[in-house]
């Protein structure tokens, strides 16, 4: 079993500097990803690679030391392998062929055989990185979560406020509940047979969680986050599960107390004194990625004002949101540096 900081931080403990990686710490800011990126004819072909999605996962570990590796996938990969067609359009995002009535959710697939064999490939990933990885760097597994996978799925691509999706969940509201039955069942799957593959950690991503008003979102984000942790619980009850409710505000110490993650990643809008009071669950967080990009001098006084913040607290150092892909390499090697406690 690996004992990293990352773990200790996800127990409760405290170590004597805060732990660290960044939500989309492979990617394009990074030269040797783009080299690699490159020469394959689509991101879902680097997803369904394993030596190359062993590669780039393995490469912002190498350049920088982060205390966890995230497997190189992608959120969309559940839907994919429950039947839905996925693409990714270069500088257009994500593309599904639009789920809107009962017949077609009732084809989708959510069996294990099903999902552990079409994702057999990000298995192997995690084998691989697994096997080159520094001993005391957790490797994280994910998934997005049943809402947020479920407002691709329903939308078709991406979208400034998922109205598609918010109408059909009140519109049919048990043709809804099937598809997030059914996400969720693949999510489970699929989370299981990652860590059986050797994840550590896990993460759920919920990055539409904050457009729901409050019933939706104990409907539609809590009870379902509960159902995956809880059966993930009962088969791999010593791995930490950490939830990244992205926009929930208010509905930040409902989600602690409810979904029964073990940790919260908090955004870059969340008041940091005001979360501190909100949960004693360790937390997660929570540097403006814009702020990284553009003002490095900025970027480490608010660095230090958030490890100061939650100092003597099992807190894991991260950004708010999704490295930006114009980060230069030099500031987030500062960054580095500094939570190390190495000189900028
Ligand atoms: O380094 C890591 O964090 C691991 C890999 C990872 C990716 N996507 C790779 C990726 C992870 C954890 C994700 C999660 C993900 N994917 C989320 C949740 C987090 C968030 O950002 O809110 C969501 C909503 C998606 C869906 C998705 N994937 C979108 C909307 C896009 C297009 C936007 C974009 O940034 O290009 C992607 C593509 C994607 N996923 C890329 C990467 C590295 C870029 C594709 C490329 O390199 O061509």
């Amino acid at each position: 079993m690996i004992d990293s900081l990352i773990h200790r931080s996800l127990r409760g403990e405290t170590s004597r500097r805060a732990p660290f990686w960044f939500m989309r710490q492979a990617g394009r800011y990074l030269p040797e990803y783009r080299e690699i990126r490159a020469g394959v004819k689509d991101f879902l072909s680097l997803c369904y690679n394993p030596e190359l999605a062993a590669e780039v996962t393995i490469q912002p570990i190498r350049h920088f030391g982060m205390d966890a590796a995230i497997v190189f996938s992608d959120i969309l990969v559940v839907p994919h392998a429950m039947g839905q067609p996925v693409s990714f359009i270069p500088g257009d995002g994500p593309k599904l062929e639009a789920i809107r009535d009962e017949a077609r959710i009732a084809q989708l697939k959510s069996d294990r055989q099903t999902i552990t064999s079409f994702l057999d490939p990000v298995a192997r990933t995690l084998r691989r990185v697994r096997q080159e990885l520094p001993a005391q760097t957790a490797l994280i597994g994910f998934c997005g979560a049943p809402w947020t996978v479920a407002c691709y799925m329903v939308e078709g691509k991406t979208s400034r406020d998922y109205e598609a999706a918010r109408r059909f969940a009140l519109e049919q509201p048990v043709a809804f509940a099937e598809l997030i039955r059914r996400v969720t069942d693949a999510s489970i799957e699929y989370l299981t047979m990652q860590i059986e593959a050797g994840a550590g950690v896990i993460q759920i991503f919920d990055s539409w969680a904050g457009i729901l008003p409050e019933a939706g979102f104990r409907k539609w984000v809590i009870e379902p986050t509960l159902r995956i942790t809880a059966a993930i619980r009962l088969r791999h009850p010593d791995v930490p599960i950490i939830g990244f409710p992205r926009g929930c505000g208010a509905m930040l110490k409902e989600y602690a107390e409810k979904t029964g993650v073990d940790g919260v990643s908090i955004d870059v809008f969340m008041p940091t004194e005001w979360a501190r009071q909100q949960t004693s669950l360790p937390i997660q967080g929570h540097l403006d990625p814009l702020l990284l990009a553009t003002d490095l001098p900025g970027a480490l006084a608010e660095t230090d004002r958030i490890l100061k913040a939650w100092e003597g607290t099992p807190f894991i150092f991260n950004l708010g949101h999704g490295m930006l892909p114009f980060t230069p390499l030099a500031h987030v090697e500062a960054l580095c540096r500094r939570l190390k406690g190495e000189e900028a």
